[in-house]
């Protein structure tokens, strides 16, 4: 039976039904309150605010859980391939062997980027930010290849286009900032070598497949594969709500992305470390972040939803700590982390806020094991979020509920004021 939650307003009595989700989790339905009341809700930042239901992923931010059409994240990251998880996400089951091979297909078949798209990148100045450049760049992908007339066909055309090209523009601004020749994606190779090899191979030093580093960035892509209704992904679903073509609305989810407190943190993050490092000022970034008068925060620390250990933030620790030991690298800013991670943990002022290490936290120390430039680290968060943005955008698409998105506010401006002409002001 229906649980009921009762509104008294004034002399009237509302009742709005509770929604149940599979794992439990309880909302108030108040799509009819305002039709009813006259009232509406409000919610600054959308904390409390549940704006679809959704199929995709779970996380329980309290329990530390995150699961991809049911399977924890845990299991994909040992067992699966960010192209595995990729077709889960999309399609919303693991697929046959079959399956996955017509979709390695499918992506090497999308992986080449026009030709003409070359001149875009040329002319970006050299100081442009990759993630402002990948932005424009996946807005630019509809005027090269337009629309389709079967539905169907569009979405699965759109969607590997999207992940297999998104991947060969990134190595594509790679190189181009170095001044460097392009590498063409090789058929031969699997998703991540590919990108891999497109990125570090060189005319005067081949590049050589490491299976511990492709592994690494299997892992990297599929922790951040999806995670639910987050700030870029709802500005996927919110742009495409308006009925805008899938690569705008992925090229608004790069830009949301962008931002410091959201992706951008794995850039922030190395760029604390490396001053802490320079500076040896662990002891005032703590106090820093502290105070209540000061803007600085510890970056790669909080989360919106977890209130204890982010579960990406476990396994891309633990990775971190056996690739730098494969390949046999010693990073001073590792020891800079676990030292900061320490401190935070055993301090009051985390302790009481619930602040623990976000999945960024151990991020960057990863991606630069992998070679992968500071001011790229977004871009790869990107590459890894796009099999979440496209499942979103295509379960908001298909729902049958579907609305354009459109929230009301409370006024607080002046109330009616008469023009003023300007001789008089
Ligand atoms: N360092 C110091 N204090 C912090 C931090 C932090 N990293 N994060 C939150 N706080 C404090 C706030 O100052 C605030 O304190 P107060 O209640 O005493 O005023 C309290 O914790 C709550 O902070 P809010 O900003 O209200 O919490 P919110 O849920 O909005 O924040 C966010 C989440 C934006 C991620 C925040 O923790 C943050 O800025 N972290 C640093 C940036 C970061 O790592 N972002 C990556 C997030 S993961 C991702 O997007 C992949």
């Amino acid at each position: 039976m229906t649980e009921i939650v009762k509104i008294i307003y004034g002399d009237k009595e509302y009742q709005l039904p509770v929604i149940v989700g599979t794992e439990g989790e309880k909302a108030i339905d108040i799509s009819n309150l305002r039709a009813q009341s006259g009232l509406i809700t409000l919610d600054t930042g959308y904390g409390n605010t549940g704006s679809c239901t959704s199929a995709i992923t779970f996380m329980d931010g309290e329990k530390g859980i995150l699961r991809y059409r049911g399977i924890p994240v845990e299991q994909l990251a040992e067992q699966s391939t960010f192209k595995e998880t990729a077709y889960l996400l999309v399609h919303g089951r693991l697929p046959t062997q079959q399956e996955l091979t017509d979709f390695s297909v499918m992506l090497n078949d999308n992986s080449l980027v026009h030709e003409d798209m070359r001149a875009f990148y040329e002319n970006f100045p050299r100081s442009s930010h990759p993630m402002g450049i990948l932005s424009s760049m996946a807005n630019a992908l509809r005027s090269f290849y337009p629309e389709l007339h079967n539905l169907e066909e569009e979405i699965n055309i759109t969607v590997t286009r999207l992940l297999s090209k998104t991947r060969t523009m990134a190595a594509m601004s790679y190189k181009i900032s170095r001044g460097h020749k392009m590498v063409y994606p090789r058929p031969d190779l699997a998703y991540c070598a590919n990108f891999l090899n497109m990125m570090f191979d060189s005319p005067v030093r081949p590049y050589e497949v490491d299976e511990d580093v492709v592994k690494a960035l299997n892992v990297f892509w599929i922790l951040h594969a999806d995670h639910e209704q987050n700030c870029s992904t709802s500005a996927v679903r919110m742009v495409g709500s308006a009925k805008v073509n899938l690569y705008a609305a992925i090229s608004a989810g790069i830009a949301a992305l962008w931002g410091p407190l959201h992706g951008g943190a794995n850039q922030a993050v190395i760029e604390m470390l490396s001053d802490i490092a320079a500076n040896k000022n662990m002891d005032s970034a703590i106090k820093r972040a502290k105070d209540k008068n000061d803007s600085f925060r510890l970056m790669g620390f909080g989360h919106r939803v977890y209130k204890t250990f982010d579960p990406r933030m476990k396994i891309m620790k633990k990775m971190c700590d056996t690739l730098l030991d494969k390949l046999r690298i010693s990073d001073p800013l590792l020891d800079v982390a676990k030292e900061l991670e320490n401190i935070a943990l055993n301090d009051d002022y985390f302790i009481e806020h619930n602040l623990y290490p976000n999945v960024d936290f151990y991020a960057g120390i990863v991606l630069r094991a992998i070679g992968i430039p500071t001011n790229m680290f977004t871009v790869m968060f990107a590459i890894g979020r796009l099999p979440g943005w496209i499942a979103q955008w295509k379960e908001s698409q298909d729902d049958p509920n579907w609305k354009l998105c459109r929230p009301r506010q409370i006024y607080t401006g002046p109330p009616t004021t008469d023009y003023l002409p300007i001789e008089k002001r």
